[in-house]
């Protein structure tokens, strides 16, 4: 029998609880030996719930009962999930999470002591919810460099865009029912200003490229400039808006984004609609494959912490080596990039002269929807020179790079 601790009794810790009580008997199997839920951390009192008998409100009775050989760690945010994380570890027990924040910012020491102690720290749960991506990358393309790593990484910004796609629904609106829907968090800014899809592409290039990416030096661009207006244009052009999350790695420069593309319909990402996440990962021999599933939810990312938990109990004094050095992988900007952008200008065709004048040959685009104003495409530019440029325009309503 292996006994586990689980800190935090929210949304994810209470799923963690209920998909062990549920499914006790095939992940007893699958674990190769019982799996007991010994205690659960919260500062709340839940009266009359599973969890009252075995609640406690101090770490310390968790850290210093040596029964507990697994801490699944589900409590968000960097402390004190940090504190309580590195003493599990330093005390010899494993850890499961799904915190990207916590990952993402001491990712490289967790795991380095884990390997001193020889046990494990896990955090599949931190990146896509239920999509296996973060063992596939450590164990089932480790033959291949990964060269590309590209994706939709954040359910409730896949779930609102979808809604102003499908309803003809403002940001605002589709914010507001993803929040009356759990979806987004009362704060929501994490989500739609990019910052927790930049986290989670920090995580999976740091596991691919195997140094340590800095969340902070990441481009960031969340979706909530992007307004109804936006879609109708997109649609026109055959294209649905998706935030992007990616990594490169070419000529052995590194370069790592987050923002809203405009995906054409042949496009694998297009499809992907609603709370779903799915991740590209490229190499030179394997080609893309693509992960593809729930991005978030109480009990997709529920069961990727307990497999993490059946994984820990199989290597109860062995770990299970991951390569993420600490050492800093330099991330080259972005302004080099070529792509084409979507424009879109408020104003009269009197202005199409100018744009003409700065950028060359666009392509314009009117939609009914806009009877005062106007869209253009631009060809392949860079983000410098279009950025430069975009300055002379008068009337720029926004900007939308395309895939
Ligand atoms: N807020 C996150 C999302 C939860 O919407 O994807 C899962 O990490």
């Amino acid at each position: 029998m292996t006994d586990i601790a689980v800190l935090g009794y929210g949304t994810v810790g209470s799923g963690v609880v209920e998909v062990i009580d549920k499914n006790n008997a095939s992940i007893d199997m699958k674990a190769g030996g019982g799996i007991r839920i010994k205690y659960v951390l919260d500062l709340r009192d839940f009266p009359g719930d599973r969890v009252e008998s075995i609640l406690v409100h101090d770490f310390d009775t968790i850290l210093n009962d040596p029964d507990v050989r697994i801490v699944v760690e589900v409590m968000g945010g960097v402390e004190p999930a940090y504190s309580f994380v590195k003493k599990s570890l330093l005390a010899g027990k494993s850890v499961c999470t799904s915190n990207k924040e916590l990952v993402a910012k001491h990712g490289p020491e967790l795991i380095s002591i884990a390997r001193s102690k020889n046990i494990n720290f896990l955090f599949e749960a931190s990146v896509g919810g239920a999509i296996p991506v973060i063992r596939p990358i450590n164990s089932s393309l480790t033959a291949d460099p990964i060269l590309q790593i590209k994706g939709i990484l954040n359910g409730t910004t896949n779930y609102i865009l979808t809604q102003m796609a499908d309803e003809g629904w403002e940001f605002d609106k589709a914010l507001e029912t993803a929040q009356k829907l759990g979806y987004a968090e009362r704060n929501p800014e994490a989500d739609i200003e990019g910052y927790d899809a930049c986290r989670k592409i920090a995580i999976l290039s740091s596991l691919a490229f195997g140094k340590n990416v800095d969340y902070e030096n990441i481009y960031t661009e969340g979706i909530s400039k992007i307004t109804a207006l936006d879609i109708v244009y997109a649609k026109k052009l055959g294209c649905a808006v998706k935030l992007l999350a990616s990594s490169v790695c070419e000529d052995g420069r590194y370069y790592a984004m987050v923002a809203p593309f405009l995906v054409g319909s042949s496009h694998p990402l297009y499809g992907v609609c609603g709370v779903y996440n799915a991740i590209f990962v490229n190499g030179e021999s394997i080609g893309d494959v693509m992960f593809y599933g729930s991005g978030a939810g109480k009990l997709p990312t529920a069961c990727a912490v307990v497999a993490d938990v059946v994984d820990a109990a199989k290597h109860l004094d062995k770990h299970i080596y991951t390569f993420w050095s600490d050492e800093e992988l330099k991330l080259t900007g972005i302004e080099n990039a070529t792509r084409r952008f979507f424009v879109r200008v408020s104003g009269q065709s009197g202005s199409r002269d100018k744009i003409d004048s700065v950028f060359g040959e666009v392509s314009y685009i009117t939609v009914d929807e806009d009877p005062d104003g106007f869209g253009f495409v631009t060809g392949p530019v860079t983000e410098k020179w279009f950025n430069e440029r975009l300055k002379e325009i008068e009337g720029v309503k926004g900007r939308i790079r395309f895939e």
